[in-house]
């Protein structure tokens, strides 16, 4: 089964199966009926954080589960249940034109909504950690529901219980999000703020959505065009004390204070500055504008990519002394 169309990236890969079910009915159906035949399985979203090595030699599952209802609401907020398999950026689409605030911050993020809750996205500020209700799951061992409480999520950077303990163990069906009714904006984070004021519109739902669709438009290439799979890495968090060792070395250095011991470093900053951007190894290439962007210059393979990976995780180690790490899974 090819996956071309299954990945951002562009590798040109095959499943030996593929299969995607509409309800959670037919998954635990399926999942009664191939206990076996599962191993090995990979159950995808949008493709937009993975990166195919080769040929999966495996089952790949993907949600067609959709649906976005309105399960709570009250004079300050609402509550939206909506199916794993919904394109992620619709649902924001649909908070904004329904005049409901928080997830206008993660415009434009590829993916779905089954992944949002696995992945903990993240845009300008916010988490989607910060919107949701609870996660319900289908459990791959037994086709039994259960529904995760947010903090039974326990939701990191990037990370949550089913990356970590729980990775390959459960399936999520629906994720519940609470929205607010009354405005509340998150706009310090780099240029949101500037950029809404040099456009004289106005703070706006609709305003800071066209804001922040701009930026990431500006930074990120267009995976139709150039294959990547958003930030290849993850910002790397670190002990104060060597933070501010680092800053006395480099004081242009961005950085964002995690809590009172901890201070997260933008990997791209340092990518930069090692001066890997717009460099190519191969047909890989670390991408001209966002230097945590990785992209595919046409036909690259995984093993290429890995390559450059590494060669750019060396550096920044020679650097900086840091060790980053990719925040995309390799498959
Ligand atoms: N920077 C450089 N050179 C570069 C890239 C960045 O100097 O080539 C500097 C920027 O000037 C800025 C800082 O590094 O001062 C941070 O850059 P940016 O705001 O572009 O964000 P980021 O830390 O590189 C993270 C997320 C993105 C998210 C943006 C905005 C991760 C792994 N990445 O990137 O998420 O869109 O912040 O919130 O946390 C993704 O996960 O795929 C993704 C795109």
């Amino acid at each position: 089964y090819p996956l071309l169309a299954h990945n951002t990236f562009g590798m040109d890969v095959k499943a030996a199966r593929f299969v995607e079910y509409a309800s959670e009915e037919e998954l635990c159906g399926f999942l009664n009926d191939t206990k076996e035949a599962l191993h090995p399985f990979l159950h995808i979203g949008g493709g937009s954080n993975l990166l195919f090595k080769g040929d999966y030699d495996g089952l790949i599952l993907h949600s067609g589960i959709r649906g976005m209802e309105t399960v709570d609401e009250t004079d300050d907020s609402v509550e939206i249940r909506v199916g794993a398999g919904e394109v992620w950026d619709d649902f924001v689409a649909y908070t904004v034109a329904h005049g409901w605030y928080g997830a206008e911050n993660l415009s434009l993020i590829p993916g779905e909504v089954g992944a949002s809750a696995v992945q903990n996205i993240g845009a300008y500020g916010v988490e989607v950690k910060d919107l949701i209700v609870d996660v319900e799951t289908i459990e791959v061992a037994t086709g039994q529901k259960r529904c995760f409480t947010n903090a039974e999520c326990r939701y990191a950077y990037r990370s949550s219980v089913f990356k970590q303990e729980l990775k390959g163990k459960y399936i999520v069906t629906y994720v519940t999000y609470r929205l607010g009714k009354c405005p509340v904006f998150h706009l310090d984070y780099g240029n949101i703020r500037a950029e809404l004021e040099r456009r004289g519109c106005g703070v706006t739902l609709a305003s800071v959505r066209e804001v922040v669709t701009a930026i990431r438009e500006s930074k990120l290439p267009d995976p139709k065009v150039l294959g990547n799979a958003g930030s290849f890495f993850m910002n790397p968090i670190v002990p104060r004390a060597q933070f501010e060792r680092l800053l006395a070395e480099y004081p242009d250095m961005p950085h964002y204070p995690v809590d009172e011991d901890r201070v997260k470093i933008p990997a791209g900053w340092m990518i930069d500055r090692c001066g890997w951007k717009g460099k190519a190894l191969g047909r890989a290439a670390v991408h001209e504008k966002q230097a945590l962007v990785l992209v595919n210059l046409g036909g690259a393979t995984g093993e290429e990519v890995m390559r450059l990976a590494a060669e750019v995780v060396r550096s920044v180690r020679e650097t900086f002394g840091i060790d980053i790490h990719p925040e995309v899974n390799y498959i």
